[in-house]
């Protein structure tokens, strides 16, 4: 099968589908991989770059198109590049599907397969194939760099001769993805950063990046479905306005990332907050494209309002092509992996990720997929209760009638066991208890270095192994010690690297 990537013809995109990394990854799955000349020039990748790694390079778009079985690309395809598109070939591509409704027609006409990068679900599994994740952790970075290039004075704070110089005060809006690289960027770069979110449960995760989490007064959940925030009451969006007001008298610079999928964005800084800022002041506003979170923002433009710069930029990751071409050509390898090798290529409908993302299906509009189950992270477990309309079954097997079984076998237990085994069950129901309430009370985020730490403390084998090393089987229990020896050193290396990434050195 031929897999083709296009020069992307928007006149700001720099960003190129694959990066030549990706390219001996789809030769392993069997495709013949070919670039247009040109087409990475931008991210800083050469067509020799693309050569060297086993791409064909092509001049012509319509030798290009007209050849491919499978089309990866960023934007979605223009009229024209629709028009070489061959007959019921894959295109993988953004495509943002509630807007580009006579673009799904024209594609439908030729009986086009389309997954959308942009409708990949927010699910676990999905992670390493979120696109919009990762080029909102590029947008996150560039924002502060964007803030950085335009604010006049230095983010970090210093004691020089010439002067002190306090730290700069960054507010960003919004703790998602963007949010997050945002504030690690700001706190990087060595300003004081402040953060505010509908979603309380980030809070732990603004603090493990060194960021200030700021409360409101007021209870409101704001985790909706889906992995994003639900619309809040306007009762809550005057409340942290009013908080908005007083951070705008305070802070340099205000990083804007609040958006509901779907959704305008709310206005949440407005002209008076741009007017209580001091001059010289920063606003980035990344929800720019969905309306702005600032009511001066200009989408696509930068202006200075009341000697504020505010900047409405919608291409960020564009304006840092060659991280966000290789992060996206990443995203996109794991997607085609899914569709399976050349001899085995299906859009397996089953697969919930390439349902998700499939919005057209031979032709046929297949968008929007049906609703699937969200990040756990962000779910509100209130609402989880509420819309289960299960038909009551009556199971022999309920909860009293199991207890009670449970006590009855341990009366009996204790009636006949022996003092040994009786320790040993006790032992084993206590630590059953304890680990069941330390396990229970970990917040999400740290799940998976507590997964490590657990494996860590398995070694505890060890000492069993030690235990009998002297009996009849002394290899049998070397052999257990030598191994649980790597599990307990590769859970704690594991452990100690990934609780670096949350730690501010
Ligand atoms: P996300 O969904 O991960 O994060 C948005 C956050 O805003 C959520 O944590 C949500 O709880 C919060 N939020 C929603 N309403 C809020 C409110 N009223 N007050 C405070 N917080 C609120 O989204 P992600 O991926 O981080 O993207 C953020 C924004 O950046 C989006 O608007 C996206 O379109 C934009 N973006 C912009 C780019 C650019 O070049 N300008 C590039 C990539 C993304």
């Amino acid at each position: 099968m031929k897999l083709s990537v296009p020069k992307e013809l928007l006149p700001t995109e720099k960003r190129v589908a694959i990066s030549p990394d990706n390219i001996h990854a789809l030769q392993k799955l069997g495709y013949q991989v070919s670039v247009q000349s040109g087409a990475g020039e931008q991210a800083n990748f050469t067509d020799i770059n693309f050569e060297k790694a086993g791409a064909n390079l092509v001049d012509d778009p319509s030798t290009l198109l007209g050849d491919a079985d499978l089309v990866l690309k960023i934007n979605p395809p223009t009229t024209e590049e629709v028009s070489l598109f061959k007959e019921g070939a894959t295109l993988i591509s953004f495509a943002y599907p509630a807007r580009n409704e006579e673009l799904l027609k024209s594609l439908g006409a030729q009986k086009i397969n389309w997954l959308a990068m942009d409708c990949v679900p927010r699910i676990s599994r999905a992670q390493s194939m979120d696109a919009l994740s990762s080029m909102a952790n590029v947008a996150g970075y560039r924002a502060v760099v964007e803030a950085s290039h335009v604010f006049g004075r230095f983010f970090t704070g210093q004691i020089t001769a010439a002067g002190k110089v306090p730290p700069a005060k960054v507010l960003v809006i919004g703790a998602g993805v963007a949010g997050l690289a945002a504030i690690g960027a700001a706190r990087n770069m060595g300003a004081i950063v402040r953060a505010f979110d509908t979603r309380p449960a980030v809070k732990d995760e603004v603090k493990s990046l060194g960021g200030e989490f700021l409360m409101l007064d007021f209870e409101e959940e704001g985790a909706g479905s889906g992995g994003y925030a639900k619309i809040m009451s306007k009762e809550f969006i005057d409340a942290e306005m009013k908080l908005f007001a007083e951070q705008a008298e305070e802070v340099d610079i205000i990083i804007t990332t609040a958006m509901i999928p779907g959704k305008k964005s709310p206005v949440l800084i407005t002209e008076e907050m741009v007017k209580s800022m001091k001059h010289g002041s920063v606003i980035v506003d990344l929800a720019a494209e969905g309306g702005g979170n600032c009511e001066l923002t200009e989408p696509g433009e930068s202006k200075v309002v009341h000697g504020v710069t505010i900047l409405g930029y919608s291409d960020l990751p564009s304006r840092l092509s060659t991280q966000s071409s290789r992060l996206y050509g990443n995203n996109l390898v794991k997607l085609v992996n899914l569709l399976g090798d050349t001899e085995e290529f299906t859009i397996n409908q089953e697969d919930e990720i390439i349902r998700g993302a499939l919005v057209l299906d031979r032709g046929e509009i297949s968008w929007p997929p049906p609703k699937v189950e969200v990040s756990v992270q962000l779910q509100k477990p209130k609402e989880q209760k509420v819309v289960q309309p299960i038909v009551e079954k009556k199971s022999i097997f309920s909860p009293a009638v199991m207890l009670g079984g449970l006590c009855v076998l341990l009366l009996a237990l204790g009636w006949k066991g022996e003092n040994e085994f009786l320790d040993q069950l006790t032992v084993f129901v206590l630590s059953c208890f304890v680990g069941y309430m330390v396990v229970w009370n970990v917040t999400p985020s740290l799940h998976t270095p507590l997964m490590s730490v657990t494996n860590a403390i398995s070694g505890i084998i060890v000492i069993g192994g030690m235990l009998f090393v002297s009996g009849s089987n002394p290899w049998i229990a070397g052999l257990a010690i030598f191994l649980a020896t790597i599990n307990v050193a590769g859970g704690f290396l594991v452990t100690h690297r990934m609780l670096k990434m949350f730690r501010k050195e």
